[in-house]
């Protein structure tokens, strides 16, 4: 049973933020990063993989990895969290919604405007000149993990490509993370849905619309609410809790 407070809250918000993060896409096949045994970082190791360092180290090891991540997710279809998000848009007066995913399944879904903290899988970049070609992905069908695969050649400086994600000790993009925080700062309702809330500077989104007054709703199989008032745990699986949410406030699923 959804609790009438937050049905209350959406049916009534002038301007809710969705601030998602890797388990809004576990319903569609693509891991978390920290969920025990199947996580990324669980089973590969982030200081080897997901730092500057590493990629300056093995291009080809790094390249390899994501191109291996970027095939899962042009495998993978949105799930009905992502369908009840873009769904919400056309309820709410103003919707933003903020991920820290570097998936798209928020924009095959129907979502415009998605603000992206931590990059994309779909826009990599010259490590050398910062140039965004367009890349054609170079694998049909890999193991687990990919393969070492060295990064294209950049056309306009013959630098190498890189992932266009931010890395363990890279700065968030400026004007997005700037986004984030004012949408924070003036919503009235937050929804932080599947996010394990340890990476910061993204991790701070739902405390400031907390303190700024927004009620706050957490969805996940394992919440942590942090005050016992105006924040709420809907305990369980996105794809299911959001729809149930959506039909509760505006009868649709
Ligand atoms: N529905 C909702 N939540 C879910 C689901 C689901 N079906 N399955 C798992 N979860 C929850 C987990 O309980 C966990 O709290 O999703 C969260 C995933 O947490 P993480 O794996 O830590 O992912 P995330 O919070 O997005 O990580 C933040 O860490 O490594 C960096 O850049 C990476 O953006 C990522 C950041």
């Amino acid at each position: 049973m959804i609790p009438m407070p937050l049905v209350e809250a959406l049916r009534n918000a002038q301007h809710a933020v969705i601030f998602t993060g890797a388990g809004v896409s576990a319903e569609s096949g693509i891991s978390t990063f920290r969920d025990s045994l199947t996580g990324l970082w669980e089973r590969f190791d982030a200081t080897s993989l997901a730092t500057p360092e590493a990629y300056q180290a093995d291009p080809a090891l790094v390249w390899g990895w994501y191109e291996w991540r970027r095939m899962k997710v042009l495998q993978a279809q949105p799930n009905p969290a992502h369908r009840a998000i873009a769904a919400l848009a056309r309820r709410v007066p103003r919707l933003t919604l903020i991920t820290q995913n570097v998936d798209d399944l928020h924009e095959r879904a129907g979502s415009t405007e998605v603000i992206h903290l931590h990059g994309s899988l779909h826009q990599p970049r010259c490590f050398t000149c910062g140039a965004q070609p367009d890349v054609p992905l170079a694998m049909p069908d890999e193991p687990e993990g990919g393969r070492r695969l060295s990064p294209p050649g950049c056309a306009r400086c013959g630098g190498q490509l890189r992932p266009g994600v931010v890395w363990f000790g890279e700065s968030l993009p400026g004007d997005a993370l700037e986004a984030a925080f004012q949408a924070a700062q003036q919503c009235d309702l937050l929804l932080s849905v599947g996010t394990s809330g340890v990476v910061y500077p993204a991790a701070e989104v739902p405390g400031i619309a907390w303190r700024a007054g927004a009620v706050v709703v957490h969805v996940n199989p394992q919440p942590h609410v942090e005050h016992p008032e105006r924040e709420f745990a809907l305990t369980g699986a996105a794809g299911e809790q959001l729809p149930r949410l959506l039909e509760a406030a505006f009868g649709e699923g």
